[in-house]
């Protein structure tokens, strides 16, 4: 019996990270891996494969509309084969790479499913492990809905979506989150018809609702369609394709609609099956979660949980956040997440960028703010290369102290990280707005948008 000062349940970002700093603050750490490969859903069928597939059809997409640059392109086709084999390829290359980095910082690697026949043992196959701490960061798996089936085939989930071996004639996407509007719009590039349904009258839920708004118009500009206010019934598999019942949220009425694929892009639920945790009386929520104290305890002591399987935004960034605070804790030192300042991405095109406050919830705190927004389209960067699609908007205390920033347009995710640092450390909009930013750049949308919360912008 190997005997461990810690033990990772899981090696996707939260548990690989987490095992790494583990070890480098000097604990002797093993990771349980069920999967083939490591790197969790992040890297096998999630984060990465689907950024690949968005790199892979935005170049195959801008060829359809460079002529206005004066320039002519005949003949383009598309290898489906070869821009699988690429995504895959970077998918391999990267999960062999925590192999790597798991041998550099000594972290055993343990091939197998684990579970937890009492505080401090894991069990995984045949074989039996001691640990002062074990820490579990099991994930998330795609959420279905009740009577449709995901067989991967007809009916995806993210993981089928990233794999077809044809481009669909028509894919119905159901649900407008960041999943469905991703893999959307990897296909509707790639050639298909694709169809978003979404259950709310609204897209991307949690994003504050006027980004979310120029998302959607610069999404519909690219070809997505998009049926709001309507969820899913059933879905009928017939000789030619698939027949999809909608019901008309709040009306009285169902549609039907055709579909050669369905994509379930609803949501996801927490990973916490077979670790055997309700008969160690660790306390899990009405939704399914580990509940977590500010430290990551469960509700037994001496085990742990931190990413998706915890409550909390789904992000690879935010579980590495709680992955590496928790350790750093177990090992005496301070370790804090500060979940007001995670940014989120939507890897679309235009990108959709959060971070902090949506307007709504401001409104709904009755909390007084002052608002700035200002437009690509009068940004001379954005206008040399044609990305001048949406906006920057920031929300900040009469005093100036940011509460949020909403970023829909090119580059985005990158644009965010200035906000997400001046959150951080507390500056203020005058100090952003007096920061000198590069000309021509997308980044001066930034310091416009702080400029107008002042009511002084230059260039609006
Ligand atoms: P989501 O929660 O973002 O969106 C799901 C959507 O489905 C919602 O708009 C919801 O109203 C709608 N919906 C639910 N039931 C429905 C029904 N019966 N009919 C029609 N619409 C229905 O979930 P999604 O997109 O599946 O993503 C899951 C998680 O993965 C999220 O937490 C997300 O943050 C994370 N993720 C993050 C990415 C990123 O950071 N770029 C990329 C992909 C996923």
């Amino acid at each position: 019996m190997s005997a461990y000062d810690l033990i990772v349940i899981g090696a996707g970002p939260g548990g690989y990270v987490a095992a790494i700093r583990a070890a480098q603050l000097g604990m002797k750490v093993a990771c349980v891996e069920g999967r083939g490969a490591l790197g969790g859903t992040c890297l096998n069928v999630g984060c990465i494969p689907s950024k690949a597939l968005l790199t892979s059809s935005a170049k195959y997409a801008e060829l359809s509309h460079i002529s206005a640059h004066g320039i002519a392109v005949e003949g383009a086709s598309l290898d489906l084969g070869v821009l699988m084999a690429r995504k895959n390829k970077i998918v391999g290359d990267l999960t062999k790479g925590i192999g790597f980095l798991f041998k550099k910082n000594g972290v055993d690697h343990i091939e197998g499913w684990a579970s937890i026949p009492a505080p401090g043992q894991v069990q995984v196959g045949e074989d039996s492990y001691t640990a002062k701490n074990i820490l579990m960061a099991t994930g998330s798996e795609p959420a279905t809905l009740p009577g449709v089936e995901i067989d991967e085939v007809d009916v995806l989930s993210s993981t089928g979506a990233l794999a077809l071996k044809a481009v669909p004639e028509h894919l119905v996407v159901i649900g407008a989150g960041v999943i469905g509007l991703e893999l959307g719009q990897v296909w509707s590039r790639l050639g298909s018809k694709v169809t978003v349904v979404e259950y709310l009258d609204r897209i991307l839920p949690g994003i504050d609702g006027e980004i979310a708004k120029l998302s959607q118009r610069a999404l519909s500009k690219r070809g997505l369609k998009f049926q709001l206010g309507r969820a899913l019934k059933t879905i009928e598999k017939g000789t030619n394709g698939l027949t999809l019942t909608l019901d008309r949220v709040g009306k009285d009425k169902v549609e039907q609609i055709e579909a050669e694929k369905v994509l379930i892009a609803i949501g996801r639920r927490p990973v916490t099956r077979g670790l055997g945790l309700e008969d160690l009386g660790v306390s899990i929520n009405a939704r399914g979660f580990i509940e977590v104290d500010e430290r990551f305890s469960t509700s037994v002591p001496g085990i742990f949980a931190i990413g998706d399987c915890v409550p909390g935004p789904m992000l690879a960034h935010k579980a590495e956040e709680d992955g590496v605070a928790c350790v750093e804790m177990l090992a005496g030192e301070h370790g804090h997440v500060d979940y007001n300042t995670v940014p989120g991405v939507v890897y679309t095109d235009p990108e959709v960028a959060s971070v902090g406050q949506t307007e709504e919830a401001l409104k709904e705190a009755g909390a007084e703010y002052i608002s700035g927004k200002f437009a690509f389209m009068a940004n001379s960067r954005a206008r040399s290369t044609g990305e001048t699609d949406g906006a920057v908007k920031v929300l900040a205390t009469p005093e100036g102290k940011i509460l949020g920033a909403h970023i829909c347009g090119a580059h985005g995710g990158d644009l965010i990280a200035e906000l997400v640092l001046a959150m951080t450390k507390g500056a203020t909009i005058e100090e952003v707005a007096r920061t000198c930013h590069a000309h021509p750049a997308m980044g001066e949308a930034v310091k416009e948008a702080c400029l107008d919360a002042l009511g002084r912008a230059i260039h609006a």
